[in-house]
């Protein structure tokens, strides 16, 4: 496998390295992985995040185990597991069946190796139109919001929404971004809050809860979110909260985007209902984990409801910003992204 460099996933020598994001941002430690088990963990307690990053991340292990001589068979086997470790991101099960078709050629070995590298070039180039086609939509001067973390940890390129921010960054245009912490899991507080910093993005980090006033006093412009998965009728499943925001935004009249790419959506989901949304530990709420240890502020057994992701419906959309464009309400009614998966 050749060397990639991503800013939380990378090969080197024929071994994948993973930044440990749970660490993020205070420790930056690369762990090696080299086990399926290993990385079915490593995807399950967010180490590695973020849609594409995640589909990526476990392609990559299925290329390392061929290269280490995993039979055919095992490897077919491998990648259910992987398929298995997630629900909701689609860039994880259509990454995978790109692998279990180069396995199925006659050398799968060198198939499965060019198809992961394949897959992270192809990531790299589609954060890149993506954030082309966003960045034209904002306005100098503009003040931005975003919600979880979409950047460069959680694909191999710039990012999703925050490859649009970052660009429109890099452009000039003086915006500024406002970061919603992301309860529980505080992937904005943590991740993208630490990504802004390196980047140079101005930026204030807000609690969940302060989106509303800051629209109400008519400080925010436009929003732009990622997606785990997109229906065809441009439903879209994202970090809990983002349906908050949408309907916030349409009360206030902000401009809501959000941004993936093609390999996000999921024709075969017709609506939102569809969408599979993963539940996650009640620790998770009680609480809180970060690089200092677990800290719990509940009662150690209070009953919590805590689902990863929610589903915004396509009526609170402004525009789908894709890596072949920014479709628009009428686009997607007419069909345009179950057009798009189709001829990807
Ligand atoms: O649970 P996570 O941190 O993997 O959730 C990530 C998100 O919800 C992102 O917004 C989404 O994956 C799009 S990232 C390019």
């Amino acid at each position: 496998m050749k060397n990639m460099m991503g800013l939380s996933i990378k090969t080197e020598q024929g071994q994948l390295s993973i930044l440990d994001q749970t660490l993020l941002p205070h420790q930056q430690r690369w762990l090696h992985c080299q086990q399926v088990e290993q990385m079915v963990t490593m995807i399950q307690q967010l180490q590695v995040r973020g849609a594409p990053a995640i589909g990526i991340a476990a392609s990559l292990l299925l290329a390392y185990r061929a290269e280490q001589g995993d039979s055919r068979a095992q490897l077919l086997h491998s990648a259910e597991v992987l398929r298995a470790s997630r629900p909701t991101a689609v860039n994880l099960m259509n990454n995978l069946d790109a692998m279990v078709a180069a396995l199925q050629q006659s050398d799968y070995v060198s198939a499965a190796v060019a198809c992961a590298e394949q897959l992270f070039a192809e990531d790299v180039q589609l954060c890149l139109q993506m954030a082309e086609h966003g960045a034209a939509l904002v306005q100098p001067g503009e003040r931005l919001l975003t919600h979880c973390n979409t950047g460069g940890l959680a694909t191999a390129g710039v990012g999703t929404a925050l490859g649009v921010v970052r660009l429109a960054h890099q452009q000039g245009k003086q915006i500024q971004l406002w970061v919603d912490e992301t309860r529980p899991l505080l992937q904005g507080g943590r991740l993208t809050a630490w990504e802004c910093q390196q980047l140079g993005i101005p930026y204030q980090l807000i609690c969940d809860n302060m989106a509303a006033m800051l629209m109400a006093r008519g400080e925010v412009d436009r929003i732009f979110v990622g997606s785990d998965r997109i229906a065809a009728n441009g439903d879209f499943a994202n970090k809990v909260g983002t349906y908050n925001l949408a309907v916030l935004a349409h009360y206030h009249q902000i401009p809501f985007y959000v941004v993936a790419p093609h390999t996000t959506v999921d024709p075969s989901c017709s609506d939102g209902s569809q969408i599979p949304i993963e539940q996650r530990p009640a620790a998770e709420v009680r609480g809180v984990r970060g690089s200092f240890g677990q800290v719990c502020w509940a009662p150690e057994q209070a009953p919590v409801f805590n689902p990863a992701f929610d589903v915004t419906p396509a009526k609170l959309v402004t525009g789908w910003v894709l890596d072949s464009g920014v479709f628009d309400q009428v686009a997607v009614a007419a069909g345009a992204l179950t057009r798009l998966a189709v001829s990807a």
